[in-house]
């Protein structure tokens, strides 16, 4: 199954994207974390990426674009995959679409989960990711059993450099100005569908499996 998630900062696509991939046995492939990496290990992509996401703007399209396709080729991604935060741009989904008739692949489905902005930013200031394992928590949605230590591995719980009110409100902005007309660029293409973003996550995940399953 070859499948989008989108959706605005917070609207829970690596949260769901993780119960997917145990689901289909098919990887996420996040480019916020593959960019990420990238930034940790400081390799020149890295640093010149980190100006962009710490300023809450978007990555140069060539970059990442680039980014996905290489992924894209690896063996892991024969029976399918989860994109998780690409595209996030007209430009990048005409990429994207080149690139699967060049594998002679095609999206199955794309998922939009919508939620309202004050509710994206409380999720975001609240977020926690395991600095070992990469697990993520919420404050109050979804939270550690000990607070600041990691239910899974024992390692410490940080906050995303990005996911700071006035950056989380920059992101947002972008989101609806470059990536919000994805909704109806794959609209058209009759493979989007569109969930409420705003329900608690084990209900959103029981959703999308009965809709991916019925389709
Ligand atoms: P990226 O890492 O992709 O960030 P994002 O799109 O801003 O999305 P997030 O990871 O913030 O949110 P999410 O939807 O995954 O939510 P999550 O499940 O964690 O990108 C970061 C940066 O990299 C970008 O700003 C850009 O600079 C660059 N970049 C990446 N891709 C790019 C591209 N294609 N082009 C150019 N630049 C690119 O959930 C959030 C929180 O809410 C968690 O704490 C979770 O526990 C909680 N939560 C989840 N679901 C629910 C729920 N239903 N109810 C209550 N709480 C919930």
């Amino acid at each position: 199954m070859n499948l989008i998630l989108l959706g605005p900062p917070g609207a829970g696509k690596g949260t769901q994207a993780k119960m997917l991939t145990e689901e289909f046995s098919i990887p996420q492939i996040s480019t916020g974390d593959i960019l990420r990496a990238a930034v940790k290990e400081g390799t020149v992509m890295g640093l010149k990426a980190k100006e962009y996401m710490n300023a809450g703007g978007l990555v140069p399209d060539a970059v990442v674009v680039g980014i996905v396709r290489d992924r894209l080729q690896e063996a892991d991604c024969d029976n399918g995959f989860i994109l998780d935060g690409f595209p996030r741009t007209l430009a990048q989904a005409d990429a994207l679409q080149s690139c699967l008739q060049s594998m002679n692949k095609e999206l199955d489905r794309v998922i939009s989960l919508e939620v309202n902005t004050e509710a994206l930013v409380e999720r975001l200031t609240g977020r926690r990711t395991c600095r070992e394992c990469g697990r993520g928590y919420h404050v109050k949605f979804d939270a550690s059993r000990e607070a600041g230590v990691c239910d899974a591995c024992g390692g410490a719980l940080i906050q995303r450099d990005d996911d700071q009110e006035e950056t989380i409100r920059k992101r947002l902005q972008v989101y609806a100005d470059q990536t919000a007309p994805l909704i109806s660029y794959y609209r058209e293409t009759g493979v989007l569908l569109e969930l409420d973003g705003m329900q608690p996550i084990l209900q959103i995940q029981e959703k999308m499996l009965s809709l991916l399953k019925a389709s």
